[in-house]
């Protein structure tokens, strides 16, 4: 599919217009023409605000805020050396009028001239807008809404989850339909970036913008592709609605790394530092809490917990950070006896430990475990296939610490566990159980694979491939392998419902979303109904 860029000009801009929360400039929408005039645009007048505004990771009485100055996108260094003093605004009103809180952050070149300001005084489960100032230039107006209080008996909890959102596969039309939403959050579950090199004409129908076609590797390639997805109006839009909470997966960094191994290969210092740039120019882009020392260290927390009231409690994992590298190899491969050694670990012991205890300790009555690798079993069932054939980058390569991890949600006597799943670009929906082999086995927890928001494009079907597998795997209840798209879920005190909202396509820029199908959890029931 080619278009001309006066069609994506105009397309564009309407989009843009019609979609953002509030605009940021009219300047912008001229710099979003996209392909090779990506970067190309006019300076925006001295706007330094083109890559938006986020809020994440709410508490009752507080939020991230952030954006990145970036007058020129293209140019990282367009700031020079000196450090920016960027106003902050946190108002009841969208128009901005009744402030009730504010204050001057300092985006230093260090950290890419990003702000993270973390707010606090506010009340609970009140909706705020907020906006950033640098000189006579406005950012665009977001918004977020606080956690109830830790006591309080909240009626609804209304959340979207996402992952794998290649920018080159094509467009954020499910970004555009979560907009029709009124959502308390977005859990984003990982692989927000993509490492790999753009080249050709992209899934978006425009060539590929100049200085892309390699793959990321130091701070600067990093910074430049947060930059570009950033850029794109529908993640802005969302971003500017709802509070996200991220969590990354491997693509932020390198396809299916492990700790501080690489894909192929040993650990090396080359590897590490690839890593801790990768992990700053993420900190640099996400509204996240997370502390970065002036010289990056090679790691990053990025696990934690949030909670709304006492309906319920979400933690975000790490799969990637400090688990050990897969025992029986990458890709697909027969299940070594490795695996069953029990030295292998998907979380690392200190997070094990951290997810076990707060399990134990809750109190909510919905506990969702948002992670990024599928959990349940997918043994690859197909003629010519040996026995215990798996694809080891999941769970199934980690045998030993998963059923670790489901005997501590059982040992936890946690009500209503639930996990979110990313990175398959497929949808499941599965029970899930100590013991996959044993169709005795009790289910102890269900679990939801979100769809990707593009990766793939609209033709990259996995549905021909794993599907004939699934009949042989009967915990999985539903599968589908070939549409993007994302999951809208709504908690009540008797329910989970899990909306599947699929896109028509990526591809084509006015792609619609639609609900493919509708999942239920219920009170004191694990599994998928
Ligand atoms: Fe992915």
């Amino acid at each position: 599919m080619t278009q001309t860029k006066t069609q994506l000009s105009s397309v564009d801009r309407r989009r843009f217009l019609e979609h953002t929360w509030q605009t940021v400039g009219a300047g912008l929408s001229v710099a979003l023409v996209s392909g090779r005039g990506l970067f190309a645009a006019p300076r925006l007048g001295a706007n330094p605000f083109t890559l938006g505004v986020a809020s994440g990771d709410p508490t009752p009485h507080g939020i991230v805020l952030w954006t990145r100055l970036a007058p020129e996108p293209a140019d990282p260094a367009s700031l020079g050396r000196r450090s920016v003093p960027v106003g902050w605004r946190v108002a009841t009103d969208s128009g901005m009028q009744r402030v009730v809180a504010r204050g001057t952050a300092s985006a230093e070149r260090w950290l890419a001239h990003s702000v993270h300001v973390e707010v606090e005084g506010l009340k609970p489960g009140r909706d705020y807008f907020y906006q950033f100032d640098v000189r006579d230039e406005e950012s665009a107006v977001g918004h977020f809404r606080t956690t109830p209080a830790r006591n309080e008996l909240m009626g609804q909890l209304r959340f979207a989850f996402a992952t794998c959102q290649d920018w080159p596969s094509g467009y954020y039309t499910a970004y555009r339909d979560m907009l029709e939403n009124d959502l308390d959050i977005v859990l984003h579950l990982g692989d927000y970036t993509y490492e790999y090199g753009i080249s050709g004409i992209t899934g978006r129908g425009i060539p590929a913008p100049d200085g892309f076609s390699e793959e990321t590797v130091d701070l600067r390639t990093y910074r430049l592709r947060h930059t570009l997805y950033k850029l794109d109006p529908d993640l802005q839009a969302a971003h500017a609605k709802f509070p996200f909470a991220v969590i990354w997966d491997d693509h932020e960094v390198q396809n299916d790394y492990s700790g501080l191994a690489p894909e192929w290969g040993s650990p090396s210092p080359e590897f590490t530092a690839r890593r801790a740039a990768a992990y700053q120019a993420f900190y640099e882009h996400m509204p996240i809490r997370a502390k970065v020392a002036r010289h990056p260290g090679p790691g990053l927390q990025i696990y934690r917990r949030l909670r709304f009231g006492t309906l319920a409690e979400i933690s975000l994992l790490d799969d990637r950070q400090y688990r050990t590298d897969n025992p029986c190899g990458d890709g697909e491969a027969l299940r070594c006896d490795e695996a069953l050694t029990g030295k292998y670990t998907m979380l690392g012991r200190e997070q094990e430990r951290w997810l076990a205890r707060g399990l134990s300790r809750s109190t909510a009555k919905w506990n969702i475990v948002a992670q990024q690798l599928l959990i349940a079993e997918l043994e690859h069932t197909l003629p010519g296939y040996p026995d215990e054939w798996y694809w080891q980058d999941a769970w199934d390569g980690y045998p030993r610490a998963r059923t670790r991890l489901l005997t501590d949600v059982v040992a936890s006597g946690v009500t209503n566990p639930v996990f979110l799943t990313g990175d398959w670009h497929s949808t499941f929906a599965n029970d899930l159980k100590v013991d996959f082999k044993d169709p005795g086995s009790p289910t102890v927890a269900a679990e939801f694979v979100t769809p990707a928001i593009t990766t793939g494009g609209d033709g990259t079907p996995y549905g021909p491939y794993y599907g004939p597998m699934v009949p042989f795997n009967p915990h999985i209840k539903y599968y589908e392998g070939d549409k993007r798209g994302y999951f809208k879920a709504t908690v009540t005190q008797e329910e989970m419902r899990l909306d599947l909202r699929f896109v028509t396509s990526v591809e084509d820029p006015h792609g619609t979303g639609y609900t493919e199908r509708t999942f239920y959890v219920e009170n004191g029931r694990p599994g998928v109904l």
